[in-house]
């Protein structure tokens, strides 16, 4: 892992409901580092949800989006950065994570992710589009065990947020960076 201490990022991957969001928001503030969430950061340069961006502009639009901002993100250093679920699907997309940063999977059950999600008001199950079309739950088992692989292959670290609160995951993350630096 050579190559990580000298790109000085923090990226945060995982499926939906992994807590993403929340925990590089606190990990950004503990870290004093700037904060980039990819979702919204790509909602504003498009000026539209992701949600309408899939139902207008399609899915594979959505994914070359999501490519383009991630080597935008990945060029400069002390950023955390929370990638949108699918973000290292794309083999390429992951070793550029790789090679800018520290990765970490932050990891569910797929019933947590569920209860998670259905009380997500800022950002319901109907507003995640590879979810509104199938039964959510059946959806995310589905989709999790599809993924699992990939999310494996792109990080470094592997943190459960079963039993966490986002604070708690954050703070783990910060030691993981820390031991880094120690090496
Ligand atoms: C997606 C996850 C979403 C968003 C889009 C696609 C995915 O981000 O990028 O709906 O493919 O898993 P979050 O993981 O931040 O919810």
């Amino acid at each position: 892992m050579a190559d990580i201490t000298s790109h000085d990022n923090i990226i945060l991957v995982g499926f939906m409901g992994t807590g993403k969001t929340q925990v590089g928001s606190v990990l950004a503030q503990l870290m004093g580092w700037e904060y980039v969430d990819m979702d919204i950061v790509l909602e504003a340069g498009a000026g539209k949800s992701v949600q309408k961006i899939f139902a207008e502009d399609g899915e594979p639009a959505f994914r070359d989006m999501e490519k383009v901002l991630l080597e935008e993100v990945c060029s400069s250093s002390r950023k955390v950065i929370s990638t949108g679920g699918g973000v290292v699907l794309d083999e390429s997309n992951r070793q550029l994570v790789r090679s800018r940063g520290m990765v970490v999977l932050l990891d569910a059950q797929p019933e947590t992710i569920y209860i998670r999600l259905t009380s997500d008001e800022a950002k319901p199950v109907e507003a995640r589009p590879l979810l509104s079309g199938s039964e959510p739950f059946q959806g995310i088992k589905e989709l999790k065990s599809q993924r699992d692989s990939s999310y494996a292959a792109a990080a470094h670290h592997i943190v459960d947020t079963e039993l966490l609160t986002a604070d708690q995951v954050a703070r783990k993350v910060l030691e993981l960076f820390k031991e880094l630096q120690r090496h």
